[in-house]
């Protein structure tokens, strides 16, 4: 494998509380992570706080959604300034659920990731296709048309550092169903060969991609040894203890 580090983010999504969070981050702290492996936990909004003040080091947060401009009448929104200003180092932007139920765009998505890197905030850019599209044969075609959008609006290639690119299938998200080893590791192929050939060899080496969908510690040594699947963006077992072990398959 690549010297990328491997990078394992838990996506809390609408879920939990106060006390929930305490237990998940009891646990993690005691993880010793010696600095193999980024460990980045995403909690609702309102948990962002708790969160900062009680991870160990070598933990960051990541907001779950950030708005594409610095401040205004956007009643509900947040903007990367707020979220770099209590100290969030990422977020999560692009996710499919917000895709689908929220109705955002490619171009909206891609607005966001630009105003995010521009004020230094670290992006998880969230791509994946639907089941009716990998039945299509069209898994490509959504996959680098999601990535493109995002990568025209990155002028800098030095804010390719700061990027991760999340293979989300879809059809796989919540549902229990994992993509194969085999399956996930064709896709981020594609990816990063379409950021060699697009963007350049450099960010194309050096940009970590990871997998999320139905992750748990069952799939995760498999997924974890394919050469191109860089972590994790787990979404349910991020909840549990679960989440321990996925993160030991990098320790
Ligand atoms: O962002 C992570 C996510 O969408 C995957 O969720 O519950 O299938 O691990 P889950």
């Amino acid at each position: 494998k690549h010297n990328r580090k491997p990078f394992v983010g838990g996506n809390f999504k609408m879920n939990g509380s106060r006390a929930m969070l305490k237990e998940i981050i009891d646990r993690l702290n005691t993880l010793e992570l010696k600095n193999h492996v980024e460990v980045v936990i995403s909690p609702p909004t309102l948990y962002i706080d708790q969160a900062h003040k009680s991870v160990r080091e070598g933990i960051s947060i990541a907001a779950q959604n950030a708005f594409n401009c610095t401040k205004g009448a956007y009643t509900g929104e947040i903007s990367p300034e707020q979220l770099k200003d209590v100290g969030v180092d990422w977020v999560i932007l692009g996710h499919s659920e917000r895709r689908e139920i929220f109705k955002e765009a490619d171009d909206f998505v891609a607005s966001k990731v630009a105003h995010a890197l521009k004020c230094d905030l670290k992006v998880i850019a969230c791509i994946g296709e639907k089941l009716e599209e990998r039945e299509a044969n069209k898994t490509e075609e959504v996959v680098i048309r999601q990535l493109q959008a995002i990568a025209k609006n990155i002028d800098d290639e030095k804010k390719w550092e700061i990027v991760v690119i999340a293979y989300e299938p879809v059809w796989a998200i919540g549902t229990g169903k994992v993509a194969t080893p085999e399956q996930a590791q064709e896709v981020h192929v594609i990816i990063r060969k379409w950021l060699a050939e697009n963007v350049s060899e450099k960010v194309a080496q050096e940009t970590r991609i990871i997998y999320g969908g139905s992750v748990n510690d069952a799939n995760s040594p498999e997924l974890a040894k394919q050469l191109d699947i860089d972590g994790f963006l787990v979404g349910g077992a991020s909840l549990t203890e679960k989440f321990i072990k996925i993160i030991e398959c990098f320790i």
